[in-house]
């Protein structure tokens, strides 16, 4: 695919899965049982919108604990990197990465993201606060990417990845061993800045991702409306209720649509039902103690080199190297 230049310093390479991806994924995840959806079909533009939503709720701390400490801890953080580009695995807040680069003063920032939409607003708007960093976005789904594409401002270059927000935790810990190793290869000998949250009490998770103006709700809904949208679906949406539960043994919160009756619907030309009180996984979150992140490093073949967390430590940014 032929990159767009959009301005002098900064690039789009799209590969955005297309419309037969969409129906071949959600043929599959409603055939399993519980039915269950990959979690980055929630970021279209419109969920995209409502999870930068979701940032500012008062219940929602990760976010705005994650970029204090971002910003506390950035020159720390930038002299224990040391120097390379940076490698962004989903630009999901501008506003963690800005820190860095201000720190860092890289070439190069390369943001990978599955919404077009958020990659650009996203990297426009650090284009003029960082003038001497060239911004190129990839809108992908990082999770499946198997070489990072070639272009001038990333070819033979030192990477330095960032995977911030938790995002990890949306993965089942076999798919996140995959994906780190993914990333390990990705980055070709690089270390990883990744930010994850820790288990902690129920009642505050819970509230996190069912807050009381309805947000959590309204970005999951907004599933059943791409659905529709795009699969020509006929989902009455209004007979779906939200829910987000700790599930202690997994450590992780389930968050799924549960369906109010029993029901069915039709996305193009497929027929499916619900029973009453049955759930659609959105998505899971699982949070890991810096034990388990380690384990999970570990795994995945990078070893943690330092870890630095907020006053309450309740959440972590690990910087991993490859293990040899
Ligand atoms: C983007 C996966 C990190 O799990 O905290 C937040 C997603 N969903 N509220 C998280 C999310 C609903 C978020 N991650």
């Amino acid at each position: 695919m032929t990159p767009t230049r959009t301005s002098s310093t900064l690039d789009l390479i799209d590969l955005h899965p297309g419309a037969a991806d969409l129906r071949r994924l959600v043929r599959a995840g409603l055939m399993q049982q519980p039915k269950q959806l990959p979690a980055w079909l929630l970021y279209d533009a419109e969920g995209s919108r409502l999870f930068a939503e979701i940032c500012q709720q008062p219940e929602y701390t990760l976010t705005r604990t994650e970029i204090r400490l971002l910003e506390q801890q950035a020159e720390t953080i930038a002299a224990a990197v040391g120097p390379g580009v940076m490698v962004e695995f989903g630009i999901g807040n501008a506003r963690k990465v800005d820190p860095l680069l201000r720190a860092l003063r890289p070439s190069a920032f390369i943001a990978l993201d599955i919404s077009r939409s958020a990659l650009t607003d996203a990297l426009s708007g650090l284009a003029s606060s960082h003038p001497d960093t060239s911004m190129l976005g990839v809108c992908c789904d990082h999770s499946v990417l198997a070489a990072m594409p070639s272009h001038p401002w990333l070819d033979n270059q030192r990477r330095i990845g960032f995977f911030p927000g938790s995002s990890l935790g949306n993965f089942s810990p076999e798919a996140a061993v995959e994906l780190l190793q993914r990333f390990r290869h990705l980055l070709a000998g690089g270390p990883l800045l990744l930010g994850l949250d820790q288990p902690r009490d129920p009642r505050q998770l819970e509230a996190a991702y069912d807050d009381a103006a309805g947000i959590s709700a309204a970005f999951a809904r907004n599933l059943l409306h791409r659905l529709n949208r795009e699969l020509n679906g006929t989902i009455d949406v209004d007979q779906f209720d939200y829910r987000a539960r700790w599930d202690e043994r997994e450590q992780r919160i389930e968050m799924a649509l549960i369906s109010r009756i029993d029901q069915s619907f039709t996305l193009e030309d497929q027929h499916w039902s619900f029973q009453a009180n049955e759930r659609l996984i959105t998505e899971h979150s699982v949070k890991y103690t810096p034990a388990a992140a380690a384990d999970l490093a570990a795994r995945a073949g990078w070893t943690i080199r330092e870890r630095w967390h907020d006053p309450a430590d309740q959440l972590s940014l690990h910087l991993l190297e490859p293990s040899d």
